[in-house]
């Protein structure tokens, strides 16, 4: 793989930069920036080196025709401040732009092309329309990680005709998941949460023989718990899962992985009541399990402190109400803590814990914070995203 930032005569070229803008918003504001600051390093450094930037994004699921709510207007406005450099708006028919269009006037630095999902071919990862876009550009860079399990055009077509790079986003990322799954410094600790447990059970399945611990917190748990006989009383769980628990705990023993689930809740009987601290014998029929109890907080984290690499996905509890926080927030805290003597190597990914991290202000306290949702799990799943195989 080629990595931009190895790339040395940048002045002048024109780059087209695959970025991922796939931002929250409601009535046309944005709701969460992170993956709007996580691309500004790219763009400095493109400006620095005096390039031409040609920027290409999605917002949302558009299925190949325009719509209006989904336009990259806003975003593109949004960005504009935070780089303090005009940014060229075009919506025009992307089919019918030339190369001689763009960047007519000589101190234009950047373009940002409207939603590239309103074309159909995108999503087809069509050859013509891949080409159509490289002869705007004199090289690519694909900083969208995130979009990188995507088989489109202008992730993977495109790099059959033009030089290809990985952005300085991209790179960190895939670092960053490659020292919790090729070079790991052991003990190792998965901490995976969410719900659906079906979602989940090839990531499981193939982090079981490198990790020393799994431990399932949130929703997550419930499954397991349920499979272990606990009552569970109004809890969500996923229906027919038993065999995948099964699979999951026959995998782990024989590759002396251990796993821990709650031996003790918070429950409520409403996700927005208070909490009352259960052992599992004690779960009522109406109780909601909503939170770790401090037996089961205890234990993990003194498998925390045991770590040296620590990967987490999904929160403990229903952490919207701060009844139900503290399990998610003193996970957070003690990896926190070890981050800080730099005796851990922390990774967290996935939308709801990047949420409560960001509630506690602590995006810089970990190693490495992903914005990947789907691209996150299925490179820990051990699949080979399309983005990345188009790069090598
Ligand atoms: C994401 O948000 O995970 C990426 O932008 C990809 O979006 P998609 O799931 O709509 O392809």
């Amino acid at each position: 793989m080629n990595y931009i930032k190895d790339f040395e005569n940048l002045s002048s070229k024109r780059v087209l930069l695959r970025l991922d803008l796939n931002v929250p918003l409601k009535n046309g504001h944005i709701i969460d920036e992170t993956r709007i600051i996580k691309i500004i390093p790219i763009l400095e450094f493109l400006i620095k080196r005096n390039s031409k930037i040609l920027i290409i994004s999605h917002v949302g699921r558009p299925k190949g025709k325009f719509n209006k709510d989904l336009s990259l207007k806003p975003i593109c406005d949004y960005l504009e401040k935070k780089i303090e450099t005009r940014i060229n708006f075009i919506s025009d028919d992307i089919l019918k732009i030339k190369r001689n269009d763009l960047f007519k006037e000589p101190d234009e630095k950047v373009i940002f092309f409207e939603n590239i999902r309103f074309y159909a071919e995108e999503e087809r990862n069509e050859s013509n329309f891949s080409k159509h876009l490289a002869s705007f550009a004199d090289l690519f860079v694909n900083d969208a990680f995130s979009c990188s399990h995507r088989a489109h055009a202008s992730v993977c077509k495109i790099t059959e005709f033009l030089p290809s790079f990985a952005g300085l986003q991209f790179e960190t990322e895939v670092n960053a998941l490659k020292k919790v799954t090729i070079e790991i410094k052991k003990p190792i600790t998965c901490i995976i949460g969410g719900s659906k447990i079906s979602t989940k059970i090839d990531i499981i399945k193939n982090l079981i023989p490198k990790f020393n611990n799994i431990v399932f917190v949130g929703g997550m748990a419930n499954n397991i718990l349920s499979f272990k006989g606990n009552r569970i009383g109004k809890s969500i769980c996923e229906e027919n899962c038993k065999s995948i628990i099964k699979e999951i705990f026959e995998i782990s023993k024989d590759q002396l992985c251990e796993i821990t689930y709650p031996e003790d809740v918070l429950t409520g009987k409403s996700t927005d009541g208070d909490a009352q601290t259960k052992d599992l014998k004690d779960i009522a029929n109406d109780d909601l399990i909503l939170d770790l109890g401090p037996k089961t907080l205890k234990k993990i984290k003194n498998i925390i402190e045991n770590s040296k690499t620590v990967l987490w996905n999904g929160p403990a509890g229903y952490f919207e109400n701060p009844n139900f926080a503290e399990g998610s927030f003193e996970i957070a805290k003690t990896i926190i803590k070890k981050n800080r003597d730099n005796s851990i190597y922390s990774v967290v990914g996935g939308g709801d814990t990047v949420a409560v991290i960001s509630k506690i202000n602590a995006i810089k306290d970990f190693n490495f914070v992903s914005t990947a949702g789907g691209a996150f799990l299925e490179y820990l799943e051990g699949k080979e995203l399309p983005g990345i195989k188009a790069l090598n």
